[in-house]
Order: C-alpha cells, then structure tokens, then sequence
C-alpha cells in the first residue's frame, strides 16, 4: 500500500513549504505527494523538482465537485493517507461590511468548509502514526477586529482541529492546528484593505521554513496546538485571561487601528 501525503495550497506559500520539506524527508519515508491547488501550471513546475514521485490535482477546494473527484481517486488507488496538510487558504482585510459577499463566502468555503471535506475524506485512509495539519492562524487565537471573517473561519479551524483530535485519541492519529502570525508569502497579495494589512503587519513577521518546521515536529509528537512563535504563545496566554473586548481594544491602540474605518470601499 503507498504512502502518500496530501498538501492543498501546494502552489505557494506554506503549503510550498510543507512540500519542500516533505520531500526533503522531514515527514519520514513517502511513495507519493499529492499536491493540490487551482493553477496547474504552478504544480507542475513544482512537482518537476520534487524527488518523490507526485500527482498533481489542480481543483478549486470551493468547488463541492473537487471533493468528488479527490474522493474517487482515492478510493481507486487505497493509499496510506501519511500526511494531510491542509494550507489552502485566504482572508480579506477591512471592516465587515466592506468586504464583498462572495469574498466572505469563499473564505467560509474554503478556510473551513474544504477542511471538513478534506479530513472526512482523508481519515478513513489513515491509521496509528498518520497526521494532519490544519493551517489555522494567530488570528484564531486572538479575535481580530477588521479582519473579522478571516479571524472566525480559522477559530472554527482550531476548534474543529483540537475537538477531532481528542475524538481521535487512543488511534495514534492526530490533527495540529497550526496557528503562525504573519509570514511573507502570497497571502498578503490582495489584501482587499491594503492600509489595515500593512497597520496590521505590525506585530511581525515568521519566517515561513521555521514555522513548517516547528509544525512538523508537533505534530510528530500528537501536539493538538502549535504557536510557532514565542511572542504569539505570550499573546495568546494573555488574551486567555484578559476579556475580549479589552484584547480587541488593546490591539487596536498597538495596531494603530483606532480611527474608524467604515467607509472602506467594497473590494
Ligand atoms: N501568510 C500569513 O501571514 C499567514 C498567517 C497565518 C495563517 N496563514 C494561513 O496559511 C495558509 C496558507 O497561506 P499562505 O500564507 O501560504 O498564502 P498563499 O501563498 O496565498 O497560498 C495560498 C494557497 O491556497 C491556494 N488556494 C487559494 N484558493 C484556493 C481554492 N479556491 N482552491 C484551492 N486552493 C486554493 C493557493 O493556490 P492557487 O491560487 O493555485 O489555487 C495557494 O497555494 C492559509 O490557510 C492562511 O490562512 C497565513
């Protein structure tokens, strides 16, 4: 039976990353990498330089038809699902309101809906020593005010990640939810409010190999958590015992984000 790893968000970014090392060997022995994204073009030029044999499915993961299709194929081919991280992502800066509805949907859709789908399909490929990752964000952790849906879909993220992995426990199997700040790469490309993005840039960046390591290594060890980065941990211990409302103001006066900014243009 091969072992395989599954990767969405293959084509940039974190899920680079994640091939990278998981080709390099960092996940332990592999016959396979799926890589998954909407430009085919991209994957395939990443799969070129890949050692370990691949398979590449360029589908849109907010398309209920791409379920489908990943599901026949594994169900044709009856892998050891090794690894399944799931990096396809995207949020949209900007207050509630001037962010477009097919926006907000897509980020449900795809940050939220697509991880469901992806692990409902892949563990019953699984067994004892398999792993997924699940990208979520600091921003899950810690409730962002104009970044409002974004921050909600990888809450949803965490939870659904933490409670599957204490459902999962005794299996040897376990789900990481992965929660970096902010890395450069693709996601900051359309940020919808480019002002509020670089306001909120503020807090830093992580490098992105650093943060795929550290996940990785968590979840080899069944981590159900991973904050890559020790400033975020000591955010994240504080915002445990401050109310939300206070956090939400205090990060706003650090951010700069106080003046309102309500008529933001829909983008
Ligand atoms: N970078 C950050 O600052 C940061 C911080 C915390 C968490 N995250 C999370 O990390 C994950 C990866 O983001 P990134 O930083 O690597 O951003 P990125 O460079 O923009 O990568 C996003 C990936 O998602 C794929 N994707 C987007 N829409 C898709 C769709 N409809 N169907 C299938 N694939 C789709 C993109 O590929 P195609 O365009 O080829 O489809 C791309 O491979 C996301 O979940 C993000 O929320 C990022």
């Amino acid at each position: 039976m091969k072992s395989i790893a599954i990767v969405t968000g293959a084509s940039s970014g974190v899920g680079r990353e994640f091939v990278r090392q998981l080709d390099a060997g960092a996940g332990g022995p592999l016959d396979e990498l799926w890589l998954i994204a909407r430009r085919k073009a991209v994957l395939d030029d990443i799969a070129s330089g890949c050692r370990t044999p691949t398979r590449v499915l360029a589908l849109d993961l907010t398309d209920a038809a791409s379920f489908e299709v990943l599901s026949r194929e594994l169900s044709r081919e009856e892998p050891r699902v090794q690894w399944l991280v799931n990096s396809a992502g995207f949020g949209k800066f900007g207050d509630f309101s001037a962010i477009s509805e097919k926006d907000t949907a897509d980020m449900v859709r795809l940050n939220c809906l697509a991880v469901v789908e992806m692990c409902y399909l892949a563990l019953p490929h699984m067994a004892a020593g398999s792993r997924i990752i699940n990208l979520a964000s600091i921003a899950g952790v810690i409730p962002q005010p104009r970044l409002s849906v974004y921050s909600a879909t990888k809450s949803f993220v965490l939870e659904f990640s933490r409670t599957v992995d204490h459902e999962l426990s005794g299996s040897g199997i376990h789900i990481t939810a992965l929660c970096p700040k902010f890395m450069r790469t693709g996601f900051l490309d359309k940020p919808n409010d480019g002002e509020v993005a670089r306001k909120m840039c503020r807090i830093g960046f992580s490098p992105v190999d650093k943060v795929v390591r550290r996940a990785l290594r968590a979840a080899v060890l069944g981590r159900a958590l991973c904050i890559p980065s020790l400033d975020m941990k000591a955010a994240h211990v504080i915002t445990k015992i401050l109310p939300a409302s206070v956090t939400m103001e205090l990060e706003e006066m650090v951010l700069g984000l106080w003046e309102p900014m309500h008529n933001t243009p829909r983008g």
